[in-house]
Order: structure tokens, then C-alpha cells, then sequence
């Protein structure tokens, strides 16, 4: 038996200022977009901006529907279309806004397991990290440049 640790690293911004002002934009259309949620059932808004290689940004935020488990989370509505209208352009990074509308949050809000996981596959296939930056409705923004701080012992098709 031995025990091993894993170390996830990440940098914190203390204010959406402080970030390059690539990324700062970025925050702002996640901010933006996270308005446009259909969200009626959790009241739980979330805005995403992805930002690709070839210079485009594609914008999305969560989906909810009366079915509950048929909704779809802000970062999977923007990643599926950036790569369907896109599909050979990397994805560099994404912002994620994220907190209830009936209180503000300033805790940085993590994507789900289900949205790490279609992050993970998405830098598999570009064989490439993708920069995540995720915040609350304010305050300090989170970043890793890779999910792997976030998905330790990712599960991916080398396995199939
Ligand atoms: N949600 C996201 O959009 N992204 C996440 O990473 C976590 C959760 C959405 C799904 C649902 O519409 C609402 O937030 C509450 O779970």
C-alpha cells in the first residue's frame, strides 16, 4: 500500500481588473450572456464566453426545461456550438459567471462534473489545455490552465 497526493494549482484574480484585458472582456460577455439563462426553475443563472483560436468568441448560458434532466448547463450549450460552428479551431479558454438570482454570491463558482468532464474530452481531441476562468456574480475569478486541476483521474477515450 502506498498513498500518493495530487496537486491541482490555480491562480487567483482578486478583481475582474486585475485580469488581462483579453480575458477581462471575456468575463464581461459571460456576464452578459448569463442574462439571457432560461433558468425558471433553480433561478440559477450561469454565463459562459469561449474564446477560439481563430479569434471568434461563441457565447452560451444554461438551459433549463420542465423535464428537468433534459436542461442543459451554460458551459455544455456554449462548448457544443463553438465546436459545431467551428469544429477545427482550438479552444484557448472559457469564462464562467455563475450564482443564484435571488442573492449575490461572490464565492467563484466551479463548473459541474458533467461540464469538466465535456472540458476534458474537449482538450483531449484539440491535444491541447484550455484555460478555465470562473467567478460568482463578483468578486476574485479563479483560473487553471488546464481541467486536469479540476478533473484529477480524468476518464477519456484511451480507455475504450
Ligand atoms: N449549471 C450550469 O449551467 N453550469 C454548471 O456548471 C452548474 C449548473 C446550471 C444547470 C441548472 O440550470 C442550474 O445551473 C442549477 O443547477
Amino acid at each position: 500500500m502506498k498513498k500518493i497526493s495530487v496537486n491541482s494549482n490555480f491562480t487567483i484574480f482578486d478583481n475582474i481588473d486585475d485580469l488581462p484585458i483579453e480575458v477581462k472582456d471575456l468575463v464581461e460577455k459571460a456576464k452578459k450572456i448569463r442574462l439571457t439563462a432560461y433558468s425558471k426553475y433553480s433561478n440559477f443563472s450561469v454565463g459562459v464566453s469561449v474564446l477560439l483560436e481563430n479569434g471568434q468568441t461563441i457565447n452560451g448560458s444554461n438551459q433549463e426545461n420542465a423535464a428537468y434532466p433534459s436542461g442543459l448547463c451554460a458551459e455544455r450549450t456554449a462548448l457544443f456550438y463553438a465546436n459545431s460552428k467551428y469544429p477545427d479551431s482550438k479552444i484557448v479558454c472559457l469564462a464562467i459567471v455563475a450564482g443564484s438570482m435571488s442573492k449575490i454570491n461572490e464565492t467563484p463558482i466551479a463548473p459541474c462534473g458533467g461540464c469538466r468532464q465535456v472540458i476534458s474530452e474537449f482538450e483531449t481531441k484539440q491535444a491541447s489545455p484550455i484555460g478555465i476562468y470562473f467567478m460568482g456574480e463578483k468578486g476574485r475569478i479563479v483560473y487553471s490552465n488546464s481541467i486536469i486541476n479540476l478533473l484529477p483521474f480524468k476518464f477519456d477515450s484511451s480507455f475504450l
